[in-house]
């Protein structure tokens, strides 16, 4: 085990978020738990050091990039450069554009997208002079095959989606990676936290099963030990992604007839 196993993870105060932060712990990583609810980390860091875990709680705004900057110098100075940067801070809410407004489109590019950035650049350049690190991004199958009525929040998916893309190519011959997971449903908070989104999950995405944020934990871990580009769960959505890519039209049909306009 390496001297260096500092994981940072973003919406750690829920879901996914959370339950990676315990997987990690209970794997021997340090954990550095970054959401806006200081209650919840703090409940969480509790649990975690009760199981004889180390959590540092960081309760910030991850679309803010200045205390995103001031969160990545408190943890270098106490923890040094992490070994892992899971990012699965993510918000929004599916609705057309025209039902959408400025601030919550704002809201929308916040987290999932500038908080993934922020927290990448954060550690960039501790983790490039380790020469070693692992970016995890906790995507959405709307930066794969958008559905009607997600608008901005399927434009903030595609973003994370370019975020890593661009990742992959800038971290060439660094001994640093950086993977996308994608999962179908999930059955943590993301929807009461989100409502009215719910409803505009497209017919045919209900034949995806719905994954638990325990079994999506199991999924990173899996990542985190063999770094891969892509990765799909479950193996439903990788079929509809072969789908998609065979057969783009009929899949586009398929998706926009069994979305619902309103
Ligand atoms: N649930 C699904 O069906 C599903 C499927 C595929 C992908 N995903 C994606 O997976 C990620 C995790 O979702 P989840 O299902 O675990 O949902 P969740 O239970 O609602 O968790 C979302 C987390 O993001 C944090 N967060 C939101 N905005 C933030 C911000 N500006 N700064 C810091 N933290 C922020 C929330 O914490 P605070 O409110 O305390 O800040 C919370 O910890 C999201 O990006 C989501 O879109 C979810």
């Amino acid at each position: 085990m390496s001297e260096h196993r500092v994981a940072v993870v973003t919406g750690a105060s829920s879901g996914i978020g959370a339950a990676t932060a315990r997987a990690l712990a209970a794997d021997g990583w340090r954990v550095v738990l970054v959401a806006r609810r200081a209650d919840r980390l703090a409940g969480l860091a509790a649990e975690l050091a009760a199981g004889g875990g180390e959590a540092a709680v960081e309760a910030v705004d991850a679309a803010d990039g200045g205390a995103v900057a001031a969160m990545g110098s408190r943890v270098l100075a106490s923890w040094g450069a992490p070994s892992l940067v899971v990012n699965s801070a993510g918000a929004g809410v599916w609705r057309f554009l025209e039902e959408t407004a400025p601030e919550e489109i704002l809201g929308m590019a916040g987290a999932p997208y500038l908080a993934a950035a922020n927290t990448c650049a954060a550690f960039m350049a501790a983790m490039l002079a380790e020469g070693r690190g692992h970016f995890i991004h906790i995507g959405s199958p709307a930066s794969l095959m958008p559905w009607p009525g997600a608008t901005a929040y399927t434009a903030s998916r595609w973003a994370l989606r370019g975020l890593h893309e661009a990742l992959c190519m800038d971290l060439v011959g660094t001994g640093l990676a950086s993977s996308l997971i994608y999962f179908g449903e999930v059955s943590s908070e993301y929807f009461e936290a989100n409502p009215g989104s719910h409803e505009h999950i497209p017919a045919v995405g209900r034949w995806i099963p719905r994954s638990t944020p325990e079994r999506c934990a199991e999924v990173v871990r899996r990542v985190v030990r063999r770094p891969r580009r892509v990765v799909f769960h479950p193996f439903t959505l990788r079929l509809m992604w072969w789908a998609a890519k065979l057969a783009p039209a009929p899949t586009r049909w398929l998706i926009a007839r069994t979305g619902r306009r309103h």
